[in-house]
């Protein structure tokens, strides 16, 4: 049985792409007409990402503008944010937990499915860069807490301080009531997705962290856990989430959203699928909370949904790199 042979000629999208599914993943007797994937002028490169971030999607243009992979070009890009001080929800300068540590999520994945976490780190700032090394240089794939950062330590990452005055003070500000609950658009932004594809048609993806503000000391979201904030599969596409971790886990949305462009959905409709798979739970408070996500297919179409408005995202194609409004859910 080869998994990959069960993408089939078979129009069932409107997108060029092709695809029929065989349940099981086994081969079957059409499989001598089988073709991986049709695709009609497929767009590439192409880079998306969640929220306003303009300069990490520059980064992952210029490595791809360079021929670097769509691997090098998800983890440059995301580096950007993981730099970004003024980011409070990613790297340095991420809001801390309810102790005031910061601690850090992110995974990476590339073209033949390999992947590499780590969740819970302190002290490292490009946590997407130890995903990486977990991924390349371990028989593991993810890593937690203080082994993670000795791990990242031992490949050559140095050791700072991430909690900056300025999260600090939001910290202690914080204390002072010490009300928990999830802020919808926490400064319009949140964790960084990115997903890319190369010159070569190649996908990659990767998804980085601070997590929820002021969470309980040993709280792990979404982002780093495979399938939920993150998920690449290099014959269909990627895809990749924010918001409130806890409600990507539940529904196991990236995965979801892969799976759903597997069977022939563009990936709008996918995203839009995975959200109403929280919204339309029997006892679900969406309205307290956020999630989004986007997608992109083999093809180079891509996708944008969120609960809330004032989702972004940026796109880079067509050599411009643009900011866009995602559509929404909660209408009201
Ligand atoms: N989506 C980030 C988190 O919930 O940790």
């Amino acid at each position: 049985m080869k998994r990959r042979k069960f993408i089939q000629k078979a129009s069932l999208s409107t997108i060029g792409v092709v695809a029929a599914v065989n349940a099981v993943g086994c081969e079957t007797k059409k499989e001598e007409n089988s073709t991986a994937l049709v695709l009609k002028d497929p767009v590439r490169p192409l880079v998306i990402a969640t929220w306003n971030t303009p300069l990490a999607v520059n980064a992952a243009a210029e490595a791809l503008a360079k021929g670097g992979s769509a691997l090098d070009a998800v983890e440059y890009g995301c580096r950007v944010e993981e730099a970004n001080e003024k980011g409070q929800s990613v790297g340095k300068g991420g809001l801390p937990d309810r102790d005031g540590n910061v601690t850090l999520d992110a995974c990476i994945m590339d073209s033949k499915g390999n992947y590499g976490a780590v969740v819970c780190v302190e002290n490292i700032m490009h946590v997407i860069s130890v995903a990486r090394k977990v991924m390349e240089e371990t028989p593991h794939v993810l890593l937690a807490g203080k082994g993670a950062e000795q791990f990242a330590v031992s490949q050559g990452f140095e050791r700072e301080n991430l909690l900056t005055e300025a999260s600090k003070k939001a910290w202690e500000k914080w204390k002072v009531k010490s009300e928990y609950k999830p802020i919808i658009n926490i400064e319009n932004h949140d964790t960084i997705g990115m997903l890319a594809i190369d010159k070569d048609g190649n996908i990659s993806g990767a998804c980085t962290t601070s997590g929820l503000a002021y969470k309980l000391a040993g709280r792990v979201g979404d982002s780093a856990i495979i399938g939920s904030g993150l998920f690449i599969d290099n014959e269909v596409g990627g895809a990749t989430a924010t918001g409130l971790g806890e409600e990507v886990l539940k529904t196991v949305g990236s995965f979801l959203i892969v799976e759903l462009m597997r069977q022939g959905r563009t990936p709008q409709q996918a995203c839009e699928e995975a959200i109403g798979r929280i919204v339309n739970k029997p006892d679900s408070n969406f309205k307290n909370f956020q999630v989004g996500y986007i997608a992109v297919n083999k093809q180079g179409e891509y996708g944008a949904y969120s609960i809330h408005e004032h989702f972004s995202y940026n796109l880079y194609k067509d050599g411009e790199n643009k900011n866009h409004k995602s559509d929404f859910y909660n209408k009201k």
